[in-house]
């Protein structure tokens, strides 16, 4: 047969699969395709990790009774793996995803992979997986990896044990108006998160939490949500999937993480670059009539990448950015952006692992 057997890292024997994959290239949004392989590592009774493996891609053995199927004990991480034009594949900041992983266990009161442990598991994945990373410029290889209460409990307590999965899917555009800007509406009635509360983690349960509000707005024709603070319903918070920029008179500013907005690993990224780039951004308390008055919005997130937004709608108003075009800070940002993601300008922040 056409399969190869690979030897990988030491830590698994697998049957790598060399064959082209049947994908339309040309054609892929962000939905699940199914590839070969994913990584589990569960914890010992000390609440260490070791010994992971790869498996193949399917469905998993979980306790009816575990902790992230009964009380929400979980959190997912997402990156993206690059081919860069001489085939190799680049990674974007893996420790970053590793360090807010355990930030967020330890909120969750869970046990996490340690950083070696995290982006070795990545690696190792993503290697797997290979044949579905796509060429250069169609799209980006998505990993995704979880960390879940999977032992068993029935009172309300940490589970006594944790599974770290990660699985992976090709992926192009999020957004169906693929890099058109899209169109977002201000949340009057919801709210995503509250001082105090879980918004700051990547935990599962933020993001069922904002499915509602989405569900609504889509079915109104916008492409997503934009938050407001819980308290003053006054400052902006983030988008249901992406965080969010303002541009006026060539000074970006973004909403400061304060507990309640993911801390983006696009959105650092974004700020080191456009501060690189020559702008002032600032990072503090976003108004929504600065939203209204800006000359420029945008949305970064590992899957959005940069998404300008092309008009926001409050309380029935909208508000038009340009004339429909994307915005030139939007572009240049994403253009910088992707072509260090893609190893096609000089890294000299040191941010790709190959
Ligand atoms: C990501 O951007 O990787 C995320 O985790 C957001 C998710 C809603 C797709």
């Amino acid at each position: 047969s056409n399969m190869t057997k690979c030897e990988a890292m030491g830590a698994s024997t697998y049957m790598e699969a060399s064959e082209a994959v049947d994908l339309n290239w040309e054609d892929i949004g962000f939905g699940l395709v199914p590839t070969d392989y994913m990584y589990i590592m569960k914890s010992s009774p000390d609440g260490t990790f070791a010994k992971g493996e790869l498996q193949h891609f399917g469905p998993i053995d979980l306790n009816p009774a575990s902790g992230v199927l009964n009380y929400g004990q979980g959190l997912f991480e997402g990156l993206k793996a690059y081919r860069k034009e001489d085939g190799s594949i680049l990674l974007f900041r893996p420790e970053e995803n590793a360090l807010r992983m355990r930030m967020g266990a330890e909120r969750l009161c869970m046990p996490a992979p340690t950083v070696q442990q995290f982006v070795d598991a990545v690696k190792l994945t993503v290697l797997a997986n290979k044949r579905w990373v796509p060429p250069t410029g169609k799209g980006s290889l998505y990993i995704r990896p979880l960390l879940m209460g999977s032992g068993a409990v029935l009172g309300l307590a940490p589970a006594p044990e944790y599974t770290f999965l990660i699985f992976v899917s090709p992926v192009g555009n999020y957004f169906k108006e693929g890099l058109a800007p899209i169109n977002l509406i201000v949340e009057n009635e919801f709210h995503r998160a509250t001082p105090g509360g879980t918004g700051g983690i990547k935990t599962i349960g933020n993001y069922a939490s904002v499915l509602k509000a989405q569900k609504i707005a889509k079915g109104k024709g916008f492409s997503d949500v934009l938050y407001l603070d819980s308290v003053n319903n006054k400052y902006l918070e983030e988008v249901s999937s992406c965080n969010v920029f303002i541009v006026k008179d060539k000074i970006i500013s973004t909403p400061e993480i304060k507990g309640t907005i993911l801390p983006g690993i696009t959105r650092k990224s974004i700020i080191d670059v456009a501060r690189d780039q020559g702008y002032q951004v600032e990072e503090r308390l976003v108004s929504l009539e600065e939203l209204l008055d800006a000359d420029e919005v945008f949305c970064t997130g590992t899957a959005v990448v940069v998404s300008p937004v092309g008009s926001v709608t409050y309380r029935g108003n909208r508000v038009d950015y340009g004339n429909r075009g994307v915005g030139a800070v939007s572009q240049q940002l994403y253009s910088a952006l992707t072509s260090l993601q893609m190893g096609l300008s000089d890294d000299k922040m040191g941010w790709t692992v190959q």
